[in-house]
């Protein structure tokens, strides 16, 4: 991890080996550009027939340029002046991270682009996009490139910035960059490495480094329990399910902030299998839960006076001789009964258990995250997750978190006459609807749960995993939507 410092210095005066000078479109120069004085950067620039797209980027090597203590300068892209936001700074930063990770120190002028009071908006976001961007998952590769570390970063602010609360920003980026690392590592190791069991340990190692409280539920104690959803999904697999739950102490007696994960270790879609294309990525299938693990541990690191619980259900979703049949009839926690239709509609089984769990403990809200239903990733394309919920004021605040964060989400209707889609002969409801409109009767399956609790629901099959690579992200696990969780609970301290 490389160390970053805040400072006011002339961006000129920094003796690093890469100064990062942005570019607006145009291209137009960005703040420090006009700073070095005989050289024409702008003019260099252009000639490359560079516009200030985003992420565009021309190196130039320092070749004795009086005043100029850095040894080369990256002007790179930032996009329209009109759009320079936080989310245009960790996007701009984030498509340069993989090659400034070369070098032993870097600065830059980034966050400059934003003014004002949303400038430490601009310092997070810009630790964030460098960090993120950078990361790779390579512990499979029989050999590892020795990617070196980048060493020393410097944000350099404006001469009136607020360096206090600069300073605040960047321990706030870097703990949710590392965070969602984290959660990409998770989701994007291989299924056969990480049982529920082995999920459970890696959040009790987690739990005991950053001072969490952490409870694993076993498969015995989950049967005592009455979480016959878990336990239905998980008993097809040799890998026995677990619930993993986390409290977060720093809210006095208030009634705390509760979060719960689909963590499916693997998605086969049991009995109701998939073929093997829609199996291809089903390793990805906890990473609601990798979302919630990974909020827990920023939470726990950056201290907000609240209170926060997590309970996360985790199972291997998978055919044999012992597996859940369709027909088959669960009795989940708190009493309610599924008729399971289709095995492969698993997540709101195993969620239904940890819903009713934490509306026992009357939290303010309940907040979770699920790689649910295709349905919604054919609604709102790979990017958006989709939010539905019982509550108005917390839906609109998740929205606004996930903009602020640049992880945006959308609201879907929870439009009442789908309800009957989801009515069963035989038990209290059935887990499947039509295929239309999947995305929503999921979520109403879910609503069941919460009682009365307010409470929002982010399907996240869509951005938890990138089948492409996008500006901060690799092919793969994205950890998302991290940011908007840690950003959610934050607003709330
Ligand atoms: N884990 C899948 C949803 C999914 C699909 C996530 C593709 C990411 C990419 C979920 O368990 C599932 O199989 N959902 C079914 C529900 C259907 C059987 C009602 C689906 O979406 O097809
Ligand atoms: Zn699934
Ligand atoms: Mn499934």
């Amino acid at each position: 991890m490389p160390t970053f410092t805040f400072s006011t210095d002339r961006p000129t005066d920094l003796a690093v080996d890469v100064l990062v000078l942005p570019v607006f479109e145009g291209p137009e120069a960005g703040p420090g550009v006009k700073d070095v004085k005989g050289l024409d950067l702008l003019g260099l620039y252009s000639d490359a027939g560079l516009k200030g797209k985003r992420g565009e980027s021309l190196l130039v090597p320092n070749t004795g340029t009086d005043g100029l203590a850095a040894r080369a300068i990256l002007l790179l892209g930032v996009g329209p002046k009109a759009e320079a936001d936080a989310d245009a700074c960790r996007r701009a930063i984030g498509r340069a991270a993989g090659r400034l990770a070369r070098r032993k120190s870097v600065a830059t002028t980034l966050p400059q682009i934003v003014r004002g009071n949303e400038a430490p908006a601009a310092v997070q976001a810009t630790v964030e996009g460098l960090l993120l961007g950078s990361y790779r998952f390579d512990r499979y590769k029989s050999k590892q490139d020795g990617r070196p570390q980048l060493g020393k970063v410097t944000l350099v602010g404006a001469g009136k910035a607020d360096a206090k609360a600069a300073r605040a920003a960047v321990e706030r980026g870097q703990v949710l960059a590392e965070s969602q690392m984290w959660a990409r590592d998770l989701v994007n190791t291989p299924a056969l490495d990480l049982p529920p069991a082995e999920l459970a340990r890696q959040a009790q190692a987690m739990a005991k480094k950053v001072g969490l409280t952490c409870k694993i539920w076993s498969d015995a104690e989950l049967t005592k329990g009455g979480f016959g959803g878990i336990l239905g999904v998980g008993q097809g697999s040799t890998r026995p399910p677990r619930l993993i739950e986390l409290r977060y102490a720093g809210g006095g007696k208030g009634a705390p902030i509760a979060f719960t994960g689909k963590g499916i270790a693997f998605d086969s879609g049991g009995l109701s299998i998939k073929d093997a294309q829609g199996m291809e990525w089903m390793k990805s299938d906890m990473g609601g839960a990798a979302s919630i693990l990974a909020t827990m541990r920023a939470i726990a690191l950056l201290k907000p006076k609240v209170n926060v619980i997590a309970a996360i259900p985790t199972a291997e979703n998978m055919p044999s001789g012992s597996a859940i049949r369709p027909g088959d009839v669960l009795h989940h926690r708190g009493g309610t009964t599924s008729e399971v239709l289709n095995t492969d509609a698993e997540g709101r089984l195993v969620l239904a258990d940890a819903l009713a769990y934490l509306a026992e403990k009357k939290p303010r809200v309940i907040i979770d995250t699920a790689t649910l239903t295709g349905a919604c990733m054919i609604a709102l394309g790979p990017d958006v997750w989709g939010a539905m919920g019982n509550d108005r004021r917390l839906i609109a605040d998740v929205l606004a978190a996930g903009e602020a964060a640049g992880e945006p989400g959308w609201e879907l209707p929870m439009y009442e006459p789908y309800r009957r889609m989801i009515d069963s002969e035989i038990a209290d409801i059935k887990n499947i609807g039509k295929r239309y409109g999947g995305a929503i009767t999921a979520a109403m399956f879910l609503r069941e749960f919460v009682g009365d609790v307010p409470w929002v629901h982010l399907d996240i099959a869509g951005p938890a995993f990138s089948e492409r690579p996008g500006d901060y992200w690799p092919k793969g696990a994205t950890g998302s939507p991290v940011r908007a969780l840690v950003g959610y609970v934050l607003s709330k301290a």
